[in-house]
C-alpha cells in the first residue's frame, strides 16, 4: 500500500470557508487562507474538487438558533471556524493504517471543514461513484445517508410497503423517493409543493401529492413508513395515516423564526406527544456517515438506480449565497459549491 508521510505540523495554507463568529451566513461566512490540515494514521488527506450545502451547515453558523450553539461547538463563539461537511475529491495521500483507499482514487464523503480545498476523512470516506463527476458525487454523501439510514434502518423498510415520503424535492427527500423505490417499496407517494411535482414522478414516485392543495394527513391513503423530512405535521396528523404497527421516521423540522430555539421545541413538542403511540412510533435519529453505508450507495448509483438532483453550482467564492438560498428551505435537489 503507498503511504506518503506528512510532517506533524503543517506550515502551507489552503483556501477555506471560515466564520469566526455566530451569525447569518453574509454576515459571518468569509474566504480565507488558513493551515492546510496534517494527515492521521487513520484519515485520507483529499483534495476536494466539490462540496455541497446542507441544512447543518447552514444551522452550524448559529444564527438561526442561540441554543444550539453549545451543541455545535462553542457559546460566544465556534470553536471550530470552519464550515461544510460533504466532499468529492482526489486521495493525495493515504495515513498508515488506510487499507481501502490509495493515492489517486477519486473519493467522496463527509468530513467537516469541507468548503475548502483539503480535508483529512477518517470514518467516512470510500471510493466515488464512478459514473458521476466530482460536482455530482459531492451532491450525495450527508443527503443520501440519511435518506438511507431512514428508509432501511430505522423505517425497517420491508418489500412491498406503501412509504410516504413528506418533502420529497428537497436534498434528502429526492433520494429518499428514489431509495424506496430501490430498497424494494410497493409505492412511494411524494409530498412537495407544486413546481416539483414533475421531478417527484420523474425519480420513481407512484403518486405526488401537491401540499399546496391537498394535505396527506386528511386523505384516505394509509402508510406502512413515512420519511418526514419536512416535519410539518403532528404527531396526532400523523397517527391518522400510519397503518397499525406503522412508523414515522422523522430528519428534519421546517425553518422556524424562533431564534432563540430555532426547530428544537417543536422537535420537542413532537417527541413528547410521540410517547402515546398507539401501537405506531415515531423515531428521531442523526445520521452517522460511515465507508459501509458510501459503498452502498456507489452501487445503487452505478447500477442507475439513484441519482443526484443538482439544483445549482456555486463557486466557492460564494458559498454564503448558497447557504442563504439553504436557508429559506425550497432548495430543489441539492446546491453544490465547486473548488477549483
Ligand atoms: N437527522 C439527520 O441526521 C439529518 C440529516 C440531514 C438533514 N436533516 C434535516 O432534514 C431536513 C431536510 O434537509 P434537506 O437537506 O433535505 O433540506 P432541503 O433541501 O431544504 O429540503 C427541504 C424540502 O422540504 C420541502 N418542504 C418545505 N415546506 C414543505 C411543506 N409544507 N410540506 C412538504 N414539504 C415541504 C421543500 O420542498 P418544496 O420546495 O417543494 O416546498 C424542500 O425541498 C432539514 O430539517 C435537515 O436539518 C437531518
Amino acid at each position: 500500500m503507498a503511504t506518503m508521510a506528512m510532517p506533524a505540523e503543517s506550515t502551507q495554507t489552503m483556501k477555506a470557508v471560515v466564520r469566526r463568529r455566530w451569525g447569518r451566513p453574509r454576515d459571518v461566512v468569509e474566504l480565507d487562507e488558513i493551515r492546510k490540515p496534517t494527515l492521521g494514521d487513520d484519515e485520507v488527506l483529499v483534495r476536494v474538487h466539490a462540496s455541497s450545502v446542507n441544512r447543518s451547515d447552514y444551522y452550524s453558523l448559529g444564527g438561526a438558533a442561540i441554543l444550539m450553539r453549545p451543541m455545535i461547538g462553542g457559546f460566544l463563539r465556534p470553536k471550530d471556524e470552519r464550515v461544510g461537511g460533504d466532499f468529492a475529491g482526489v486521495a493525495e495521500a493515504v495515513g498508515k493504517n488506510v487499507t481501502d483507499v490509495r493515492p489517486g482514487d477519486e473519493v467522496y464523503g463527509v468530513r467537516s471543514g469541507a468548503f475548502s480545498e483539503y480535508v483529512t476523512p477518517k470514518l467516512a470516506v470510500a471510493r466515488k461513484p464512478a459514473n458521476l463527476s466530482f460536482e455530482e458525487a459531492a451532491a450525495v454523501p450527508i443527503a443520501a445517508l440519511t435518506a438511507l439510514e431512514a428508509l432501511r434502518d430505522h423505517g425497517g423498510l420491508q418489500p412491498g410497503q406503501r412509504v410516504l415520503v413528506n418533502g420529497g424535492s428537497g436534498g434528502v427527500g429526492t433520494f429518499a423517493v428514489q431509495l424506496a423505490k430501490a430498497l424494494g417499496a410497493g409505492h412511494v407517494t411524494a409530498v412537495c409543493s407544486p413546481r416539483n411535482v414533475e421531478q417527484a414522478r420523474q425519480l420513481g414516485a407512484d403518486a405526488v401529492i401537491d401540499y399546496t392543495r391537498d394535505d396527506y394527513a386528511r386523505g384516505g391513503d394509509r402508510y406502512d413508513l413515512i420519511v418526514d423530512v419536512a416535519g410539518t405535521h403532528s404527531w396526532r396528523q400523523n397517527l391518522r395515516v400510519l397503518v397499525p404497527g406503522g412508523t414515522l421516521v422523522l430528519t428534519g423540522m421546517p425553518m422556524s423564526s424562533n431564534r432563540l430555539t430555532g426547530p428544537m421545541g417543536r422537535l420537542a413538542r413532537l417527541w413528547l406527544t410521540s410517547r402515546i403511540g398507539r401501537g405506531r412510533r415515531l423515531v428521531f435519529f442523526v445520521c452517522k456517515p460511515n465507508r459501509a453505508n458510501l459503498a452502498t450507495l456507489r452501487e445503487l448509483i452505478e447500477d442507475g438506480k439513484v441519482r443526484p438532483t443538482v439544483d445549482r453550482v456555486y463557486p466557492l467564492a460564494e458559498v454564503a449565497d448558497a447557504l442563504e438560498a439553504m436557508g429559506e428551505g425550497h432548495t430543489r435537489g441539492k446546491l453544490v459549491v465547486r473548488i477549483d
